[in-house]
């Protein structure tokens, strides 16, 4: 599979990160079963708990929009500073592997870390959120 334009999308969503607190700017891209791109970037608050990671401003972008089925989401992160080139991965906190966790099968969903188009680490949801707790065990 080629990640390129799903890690091109979620680096350009990062300069769209609002973090004048933390300096550290998340840009998220979310791909559709329908091959729909949908972007979030981290947007923070001076209330600090209510920031919300680049991630779940994707998904939840997404979903908003009738979207329900997805295939794979690329993130890149780093310090401001920091333009197309990462000098780290950045890996999806917990919380927003559980939201993923909400909307995709875990075995099949890629979560692609990336410090550029090419530089990159690909997972399964459930290698980075083994044995989870999800929408079946309340059915
Ligand atoms: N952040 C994300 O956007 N995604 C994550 O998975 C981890 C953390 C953001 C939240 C906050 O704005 C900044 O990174 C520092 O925690």
């Amino acid at each position: 599979m080629d990640y390129t334009e799903l890690i091109r999308s979620a680096l350009d969503a990062r300069k769209r990160s609002y973090a004048p607190y933390s300096q550290y700017n998340v840009g998220a891209a979310i791909l559709c079963a329908d091959g729909d791109i949908i972007t979030g970037s981290n947007i923070e608050n001076a209330s600090y708990s209510a920031t919300v990671c680049a991630e779940r401003s994707a998904i939840f972008t997404a979903v908003s929009a009738g979207k329900h089925d997805f295939t794979a989401i690329a993130i890149a992160g780093g310090r401001k500073e920091e333009s197309d080139k990462m000098s780290d991965y950045a890996y999806p906190c917990g919380i927003c592997r559980q939201v993923m966790r909400e909307f995709v099968s875990p075995g099949t969903f890629k979560v692609i870390v990336a410090r550029s188009p090419d530089d990159y680490r690909e997972y399964y949801l459930s290698e980075l959120l083994p044995d989870s707790f999800g929408p079946d065990n309340l059915s």
